[in-house]
């Protein structure tokens, strides 16, 4: 397997976050509760699939390390999804789901900000500047999930105060 750098291995891992977060999105949507939210949830899957497909344009630049790079990516959305079962398993109420979306869109951002420094630090532009959009995408996803999650928090306090 050729030698990634370590901005190729980001750049794997966003790329399969953002394939993730796709299927994420879509379970997500199907939940309980869920209906209000399905305008914001196609939205960031949208942007998902847009994020998927700037990142993997800009890998398929990469001569050479292109295949390895779309092959660690592919392992990083296996765990992700991986883990978005393990967390859900058995739940259905929307709010749950947007628990896991909640640490999920963290995470991207997470990945982002770090491709962010490694590609301006490195002088990668054509990176930082993919960096620059996807972490100002990633803070909105992350504002979008906790405004769903605190909603539904605030739905779950009026049945209980009724019940
Ligand atoms: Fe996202």
């Amino acid at each position: 397997m050729a030698e990634l750098t370590p901005l190729d291995e980001k750049l794997a891992e966003v790329l399969g976050l953002a394939q993730a977060a796709q299927q994420a999105t879509t379970h997500v949507a199907g939940m309980e509760g869920a209906d209000a939210f399905k305008p914001a949830l196609e939205k960031m899957k949208d942007q998902a699939a847009e994020t998927e497909r700037r990142t993997d344009g800009l890998i398929d630049t990469f001569e050479g390390r292109k295949t390895a790079i779309r092959e660690k990516a592919r392992e990083t959305k296996t765990e992700a999804v991986d883990m978005m079962k393990t967390y859900l398993e058995g739940e259905e109420e929307a709010l749950d789901g947007f628990e896991f979306l909640s640490m999920a869109e963290a995470g991207e951002l997470c990945h982002w900000e770090i491709v962010q420094v490694i590609a301006g630090e490195a002088g990668e532009s054509d990176a930082k500047t993919l960096a620059d959009w996807a972490v100002d995408v990633q803070q909105r996803h992350v504002a979008g999930v906790r405004k769903a999650y605190l909603g539904l928090a605030a739905e779950e306090a009026k049945e209980m105060a009724s019940a």
